[in-house]
C-alpha cells in the first residue's frame, strides 16, 4: 500500500513537472526548450480545413465548430496560445510530419496510410461516408453508385472508399466538400460521397438534395500529431480522456449537433452500426466515443476501419 501510495506521488510529481514544460509562455525558466511540446514555445498551431460544418467552418471571419472547440481546450490546458492554420485537407497530415504545425483537427479519420506519417490520438468520435444525391434521383444506396459519376472531396476517406470499392465509377475530386455539392446540385454529377455530418449540414442548407438511408463505412475521428512528439501525444489523450469525463466534449457535440439532427447526440439513443430506425437520422453513430476514457478497448468493437482498406 505504502508502496503504491509513494509511486503515485511520484507518478503525479512526474506529471506536474511534466505540465510545467507545456507552453507556459516563457514563465517557467527551467521549461528547458528540448521538453517543449510545441515547435514552437508557447504557440500551438493547429492545422485543419474550415470547409467541414460542423466540425470547422467559417462563420463571421472566424473559425468555429466541434474541433475548433477541441483545439481551444487543448491549448488552454496547455497554456498555449492557439494558432490556426488553414489549409487544404491533404496537406494537414504533411503539415504536421514536417513540423509546420503541432496538431491536426479536421474531422480526419484514423488511416492505416495516414498512421505511417502522423501519431493518432485517441478516437473523440465515431463517423461513416454518407451519399448525397439530387431530390428526384434513383440512387438509393451504394449499389446504385456502380457506373456513375461520384464527387468527393480529395484525398477524403471518401474519396479513397470510392475510388477503391465503387465499380466501373468516375470520381471527380473537388478541394472543398461544397464545390462536389454545388457540381451535384448543378447535375454535373451523380452523387457526392461525404462524411455524414458535413452531408447532413450541406442537405440542410440546399434545395434539391437529400441524404441515402445508408453509410458506406464506419470511421473514427481523432487528432494528429508528429510522430516524434509521443510527449505531445500523451499529453492530448489526457485531455481527451478529461474532456470526456468532465462532460466537456458531449457539450461540445450537443453544441453543435442538435440544431439539425435532434437525437444524435443523447448517449442512449445512439448506436453506431445500425442504420435508422428513423427517417431522417441515420447519420447517428456521430457521437463522441464515450467508451474511451477506460482504456484500451476503446471502440474496438464498433469502430472497425475494416472499410478502409
Ligand atoms: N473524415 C474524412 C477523412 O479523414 C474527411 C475529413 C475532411 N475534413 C475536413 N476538414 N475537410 O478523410
Amino acid at each position: 500500500m505504502k508502496k503504491f501510495k509513494s509511486l503515485s506521488a511520484l507518478l503525479l510529481a512526474g506529471i506536474f513537472a511534466f505540465s510545467a514544460v507545456g507552453c507556459g509562455g516563457g514563465e517557467s525558466e527551467e521549461a528547458a526548450t528540448d521538453t517543449a511540446l510545441t515547435n514552437t514555445p508557447g504557440v500551438l498551431v493547429w492545422a485543419t480545413n474550415a470547409e467541414f460544418e460542423p466540425y470547422e467552418y467559417r462563420e463571421g471571419g472566424e473559425i468555429v465548430g466541434i474541433d475548433a472547440e477541441i483545439a481551444q481546450r487543448i491549448a488552454d490546458e496547455l497554456g498555449c496560445e492557439l494558432e490556426i492554420s488553414d489549409m487544404n485537407f491533404d496537406s494537414i497530415v504533411s503539415a504536421i510530419a514536417t513540423g509546420k504545425a503541432d496538431i491536426g483537427i479536421a474531422g480526419m479519420t484514423v488511416t492505416e496510410d495516414r498512421l505511417m506519417n502522423v501519431n493518432f490520438s485517441d478516437p473523440y468520435v465515431n463517423a461513416g461516408q454518407a451519399i448525397i444525391v439530387a431530390e428526384d434521383s434513383e440512387i438509393t444506396g451504394e449499389a446504385d453508385l456502380a457506373d456513375k459519376t461520384v464527387g468527393v472531396q480529395l484525398g477524403t476517406t471518401g474519396d479513397l472508399y470510392v475510388t477503391e470499392n465503387i465499380s466501373g465509377v468516375t470520381v471527380e475530386r473537388y478541394t472543398k466538400g461544397f464545390e462536389a455539392v454545388q457540381a451535384l446540385i448543378q447535375g454535373k454529377i451523380d452523387a457526392v460521397v461525404i462524411d455524414g455530418e458535413p452531408a447532413k449540414a450541406f442537405v440542410a442548407s440546399n434545395e434539391g438534395i437529400k441524404l441515402c438511408d445508408d453509410y458506406l463505412t464506419v470511421e473514427e475521428y481523432a487528432i494528429a500529431m508528429n510522430k516524434n512528439n509521443d510527449a505531445l501525444l500523451s499529453e492530448v489523450n489526457n485531455i481527451l480522456a478529461e474532456m470526456q469525463e468532465d462532460g466537456s466534449l458531449q457539450a461540445i457535440f450537443d453544441k453543435y449537433l442538435n440544431s439539425e439532427s435532434s437525437d444524435a447526440t443523447a448517449d442512449e439513443e445512439v448506436s453506431d452500426e445500425e442504420g435508422s430506425d428513423e427517417e431522417e437520422t441515420s447519420a447517428d453513430e456521430e457521437a463522441p466515443v464515450s467508451e474511451q476514457a477506460d482504456g484500451e478497448d476503446a471502440g474496438s468493437e464498433d469502430a472497425s476501419l475494416a472499410a478502409e482498406e
